[in-house]
């Protein structure tokens, strides 16, 4: 019996198959999210390597509420929340496991969550899970997230409005007004910067930073560490009450092992070198956002760029014929995003030459 033959079937059919692959690392990586590029940097492994060493245990070996709780993870909480000025900071294994430890957790009867649209499907997986009611509004939308608080019938226990800072398929920033409509509705902001800490705000710090918001007891902030922060593992950051909840609630953070303590030191090191080199990270960020808008007349917030192609098949084609030519760029198919695009990262380690080869390729 071959199981789940129809279903497979149904998936090729309609040019849906997915399938993971050991692409040549020669080419030039214009698809992951290695934003700055520090996953190749030697450097910042070693220092990590001599750190962890010193160290009795290097792995977890157990939750964070047994004794899978390490000064690394601890040290790396308090930078977190001494650069982006919130109260309180937990490690989580992954942003995945991050989303649903919020919103499982934080979600109780007669609250109501308000979650974007296009918010990552951990998320969204995670609102199946709730004992509250879930309302997803339009996305990147505040007149609709308006007309739909203001549409309740009843007065909830508390509101929680769910974004992310930049969206990863699209690579726009949620605009500022979310946080002036948290306040007004007494409601919980959580933001998902997976893609925005490290690649947006004047210290580089994500949403917040861009909008110069200062943390609130009403804020939450959920990062990823395997993006621009070139390592594995992710962190929340909130007010104290908040955090403590989690510790006690979110059943990811109660029932998982601890994050790896070489990930976790990893993207400490990362983090510091990040903060070193913020001026000229920031420089090139500019420069590769200018190469788009020149050759590509996109307007591009972040470094991710979308463009749309509309044919699930089409965006296989032009990924191949890019990687004949050298490049790797992600060919993002529905029903992932609603029309197939080419998703271009714009990876401050590619050399400008090259950027400029493909964003020519792309043109045509
Ligand atoms: C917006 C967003 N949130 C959460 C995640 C999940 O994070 P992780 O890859 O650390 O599990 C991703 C991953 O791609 C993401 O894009």
């Amino acid at each position: 019996m071959n199981y789940y033959e129809k279903e497979l079937n149904i998936i090729k059919k309609s040019n849906r198959l997915r399938k993971r692959k050991l692409f040549d690392k020669n080419l030039i990586d214009l698809a992951s999210n290695d934003y700055l590029g520090l996953s190749t940097k030697k450097s910042l492994l070693k220092k990590t390597y001599k750190k962890l060493k010193k160290e009795k245990s290097f792995s977890p070996k157990s939750s964070v509420l047994v004794n899978g709780y390490s000064n690394i993870h601890n040290k790396f909480e308090k930078k977190l929340c001494r650069l982006n000025k919130f109260e309180s900071a937990i490690v989580v294994g992954s942003g995945f496991l991050a989303n649903i430890a919020l919103i499982e957790s934080l979600i109780r009867k007669r609250d109501i969550l308000f979650i974007d649209e296009q918010y990552h499907a951990s998320g969204i997986l995670a609102t199946k899970l709730v004992q509250g009611e879930v309302v997803v509004f339009k996305h990147n939308d505040t007149e609709d997230l308006k007309n739909k608080i203001s549409a309740l019938t009843s007065v909830p226990n508390r509101i929680i409005i769910a974004i992310e800072g930049v969206y990863s398929m699209g690579g726009d920033i949620a605009p500022k007004e979310f946080d002036d409509i948290a306040t007004n509705n007494n409601a919980i902001l959580l933001v998902d910067e997976a893609h925005s800490s490290g690649v947006i705000g004047k210290s580089l710090l994500g949403w917040f930073d861009y909008y110069d918001i200062k943390p609130q007891p009403n804020h939450i902030k959920m990062g990823t560490l395997g993006k621009a922060y070139g390592s594995y593992g992710a962190y929340i950051l909130a007010s104290y009450n908040i955090i403590s909840f989690l510790e006690n609630r979110a059943k990811p953070i109660i029932y998982g092992t601890a994050p790896s303590l070489f990930d976790i030191a990893l993207a400490h090191t990362n983090l510091k070198f990040l903060q070193k080199q913020k001026k000229k990270i920031k420089k090139q960020i500019a420069q590769n956002q200018r190469i788009v808008k020149k050759y590509l007349n996109l307007d591009v917030e972040s470094l991710i760029v979308p463009i749309e192609i509309g044919n699930n098949k089409q965006v296989i084609q032009i990924q191949e014929e890019l990687i004949e030519k050298g490049y790797l760029v992600g060919a993002i198919r529905q029903p992932t995003v609603s029309k197939a695009i080419i998703r271009m990262i714009i990876k401050l380690d590619i050399k400008k030459k090259d950027l400029i080869e493909v964003v020519r390729y792309l043109k045509n």
